[in-house]
């Protein structure tokens, strides 16, 4: 080990996401001078099984600031890293994981390890004087991947106080050559659905992640808005822009049963899917993400059975970034892909894992911002580096969403010609492959 990646010091700091709540800001510097800084995000609609932020409670911030999770950064994390390679990431890691002690990650906080974690790998990459991406992508030659964009046009559930029932109206882009030209076209849709909102008198802000505020009758008219939205903006549903969902069925579902509050409904198991099978019928769906609750591994297994070969299922809520999850899901044919959220566990060593378990299964993956979030662009530099063909990080609005976007347009231009874009269909799952079928890797 050279001593330049040695970690000298690690500090953590109280900032704010775009929520305005307290978030924590890690920064690690290394003996030969190199410093890297990371914020953590934090989600709203939460999977149960996620690792946990450590939150302060009591009345102030109205419970979630995080002087606890600072203060372990610098009593607890600094002095046990301190003397660590930085550059050997899994040590790094492997040293949170042991100092937090628990298995929801409640001991330090995975805020505060995600931060920490994040930041060495900023910290290594500015000491190997590459930016992160392509110290993530390490020796490998030829071209690179670049992720499809998945934009929400309209946000609803828990990101605009239960408007609507399903919480991310989106589109993607697979007619798009570039990450530049998606990314156009999003602009004009997302100014398209504006326009309609306005025009019929609905215009009534934004939700949680930018997208505007669902003041729609029923769940179906946000689809056929987006639709609207779609040619209203010059393009053609389906085949150029189509539409991605994050019904984010954990929210109103439990026990095989589901409340939509919006449409007046109570469904169970099978009139949900029922519901979901109209509109991937009716409506140019491509991807869609939790359609039914984290507890309803049966529904789950049910809609993958019916629709696994069409659409993109993704597993949030109920994979919750784990890779034992997805391979015991995939061993059972439960979905078809996995949003891979680096606070949902806490370290980049545990998220790399997760993406290595989804691939070996064939499944697709999104790496995703949360919906609090801020100017850190850790993620777009994860999903290259990682080489993760989908990118999910809410609406294109709002600077803490925009950091993401014009961060992707950067690497696109720093990739030149070795630039590929992920357009087309990355969200189609191939076949499980059999050697991970029997590996316990
Ligand atoms: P979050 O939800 O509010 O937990 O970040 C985002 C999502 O469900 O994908
Ligand atoms: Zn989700």
């Amino acid at each position: 080990m050279s001593r330049a990646t040695i970690i000298e010091h690690v500090h953590g700091r109280r900032v704010f996401d775009s929520r305005g709540r307290p978030t924590v800001e890690a920064e690690v510097r290394l003996q030969g001078g190199a410093i890297g800084r990371a914020i953590a995000p934090a989600g709203a609609s939460k999977g149960s099984a996620e690792a946990v932020d450590r939150r302060d409670g009591g009345s102030a911030m109205g419970g979630h600031d995080v002087r606890g999770a600072v203060a372990s950064v610098a009593e607890q994390i600094a002095p046990a890293l301190r003397g660590l390679d930085g550059h050997d990431q899994i040590a790094v890691d492997e040293a949170l994981i042991a100092l937090d002690g628990t298995a929801n990650r409640s001991g330090l906080g995975a805020n505060a390890m995600i931060a920490v974690s994040m930041a060495t790998a900023w910290a290594a990459a500015e000491a190997a004087g590459q930016p992160l991406w392509r110290h993530l992508l390490g020796e490998r030659q030829g071209p690179v991947t670049l992720p499809l964009p998945e934009i929400q046009i309209f946000g609803g559930g828990a990101h605009a106080a239960r408007r609507v029932d399903i919480q991310d109206f989106m589109i993607v882009c697979p007619g798009a050559e570039t990450v530049a030209e998606a990314l156009d076209w999003t602009a004009e849709v997302y100014r398209a659905a504006g326009e309609l909102m306005a025009e019929s008198g609905r215009l009534a802000g934004v939700a949680d992640e930018g997208g505007w505020w669902p003041v729609f009758a029923s769940n179906e008219e946000a689809l056929e808005a987006l639709v609207q939205a779609i040619e209203r903006a010059g393009r053609r549903p389906g085949d150029e822009v189509a539409i991605s969902l994050d019904v984010a069925a954990s929210e109103f579902g439990k026990d095989g049963s589901y409340q939509l509050a919006r449409d007046e409904r109570v469904l169970d198991r099978d009139a949900m899917i029922e519901l979901l099978e109209g509109w991937l019928d009716r409506y140019p769906i491509v991807s869609i993400e939790d359609p039914l609750a984290e507890d309803d591994a049966e529904g789950f297994l049910r809609f993958t059975r019916k629709f696994g070969h069409r659409v993109q299922i993704i597993g949030d809520d109920f994979l919750v970034t784990d890779a034992g999850k997805v391979r015991a899901a995939a061993q059972a044919g439960i979905a078809n892909a996995v949003l891979i959220k680096p606070n949902q566990r806490g370290t980049l060593m545990e998220t790399l894992e997760c993406w290595k378990a989804a691939r070996a299964y064939g499944f697709g993956g999104v790496v995703s911002a949360r919906s609090g979030e801020t100017e850190d662009v850790t993620i777009c530099h994860l999903a290259v580096g990682w080489q993760v063909p989908q990118l999910k990080v809410g609406s294109f609005s709002r600077s803490e969403r925009m950091a993401k976007w014009n961060e992707l347009l950067r690497l696109e231009e720093a990739l030149g010609d070795r630039a590929r874009f992920a357009g087309g269909t990355p969200y189609a799952a191939s076949p499980p492959s059999p050697s991970a079928s029997s590996s316990s890797a």
